[in-house]
């Protein structure tokens, strides 16, 4: 039996409803992680060894969360990330998540392999709405160039291109699992597929794993959205990628799901932005994270890092398989009041102040 909305007091709350609630097969393909689910686990677990150096007696009356990502305003400096497959969770799919970011002012990164068309999903758009794409690189150049230059026609603002997933990671409970045929269904074009693999890997054979460095000035030619690398991992990729030109990068790991015992991306941003300020780039480039965010202290911990923005998947996936579109809101919603509870405790009360004179990392590393 579920509870009501109003019963889920945090994040969490909705991982525990959805695990209870869910179909099988869509808590599989949702929760799974790469192998042992090592990276999956410490992603979050990462956040509990860094720890806050409050400041007090500063005037916390009024808090602005609102701030700009990619020259895009928002209400709060975290997004809904691409996640593919929306409808496993919910029949009407991303469309839900479009909705919701409307209502709390929260920008949506729409997937390459959504469930719903890219057109469906842009056309559940209302007023000003900011939607990003999240761009598998097709074999097939040409249809690449099709995808990006219509989202730019269709009012998308930035492309991110995924660049962690040359190859699908192993997600043994979601191959263990039933492949649910029709939610599954993608509108793109990728050929015949060996559903054996799972859900994620029967849908993305499609993707070039030759893809590389070489590529990106290609990128930069075919469109004038800020292109943003989804997946760095390490600061010398960091490097490259400003002297690369590109305008942003995502420190992730795919939430887990691709390379097991990959670093968390708490602690790669710690690396990154080590080399960023050594050869004087901090300002030459916009620095983004995702993977196991769960709280508003874990993105006030990356923003005080130096992140810009933040990225959550799967608990709008969790929010939205439960509760549809009021779940989604709810949790924007908590993540809201967390954010706003806890920038008062630290004494900070506007996006930009946070500095990493908030946070302790020395349990993290000697970096
Ligand atoms: C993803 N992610 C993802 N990334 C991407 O570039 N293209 C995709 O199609 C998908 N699909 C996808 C499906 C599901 C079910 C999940 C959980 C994740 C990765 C996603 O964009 C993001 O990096 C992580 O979800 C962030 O971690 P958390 O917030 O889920 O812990």
């Amino acid at each position: 039996l579920m509870p009501p909305v109003s019963q889920c007091y945090n994040l969490l709350d909705f991982e525990d409803i959805a695990r209870q609630t869910m179909k099988s097969t869509a808590w599989a393909y949702y929760s799974s992680g790469a192998d042992d689910e090592i990276t999956l686990r410490e992603n979050h677990a990462a956040y509990h060894r860094i720890w806050f150096r409050p400041r007090v007696l500063v005037d916390v009356d009024q808090i602005d969360l609102s701030t700009t990502m990619l020259g895009c305003k928002s209400s709060v400096p975290f997004y809904i990330t691409a996640t593919a497959l929306g409808k496993l969770g919910n029949p009407e799919g991303e469309v839900v998540l479009t909705r919701a970011g409307h209502r709390e002012n929260v920008i949506q990164m729409i997937p390459t392999l959504a469930s719903c068309s890219f057109d469906e999903i842009v056309d559940a758009k209302q007023g000003d709405q900011v939607q990003w794409l999240q761009l598998y690189v097709n074999k097939d150049r040409e249809i690449t160039k099709r995808i990006v230059q219509h989202a730019e026609k269709r009012g998308c603002k930035a492309l991110w291109i995924t660049v962690d997933a040359p190859q699908l990671g192993r997600r043994e409970k979601d191959m263990r699992s039933k492949y649910d045929e029709q939610a599954a269904q993608v509108q793109s074009d990728e050929g015949t597929v060996d559903r054996s693999q799972g859900a994620a890997r029967a849908i993305s054979s499609f993707i070039d794993p030759s893809l590389s460095w070489k590529d990106i000035p290609w990128f930069q030619s075919i469109t004038k959205m800020p292109i943003v690398l989804k997946g760095i991992q390490r600061a010398e990729d960091a490097i490259k990628a400003v002297e690369y030109g590109v305008d942003a990068i995502l420190l992730s790991n795919h939430g887990g799901r691709q390379l097991d015992f990959a670093k968390p991306s708490i602690e790669v941003l710690v690396e990154v932005m080590a080399a960023l300020k050594q050869h004087d780039y901090q300002d030459k480039i916009e620095v983004f994270i995702d993977g196991g965010v769960r709280r508003g202290t874990d993105i006030i911990k990356a923003l005080c890092l130096g992140a810009k923005g933040v990225g959550i998947g799967r608990p709008f996936l969790y929010a939205m398989s439960t509760y549809g579109e009021t779940g989604v809101v709810r949790a924007i919603q908590l993540l809201k009041d967390e954010l706003e509870m806890n920038m008062r405790l630290i004494g900070a009360t506007k996006i930009n102040e946070l500095n990493p004179s908030f946070v302790d990392v020395s349990s993290v590393s000697a970096h």
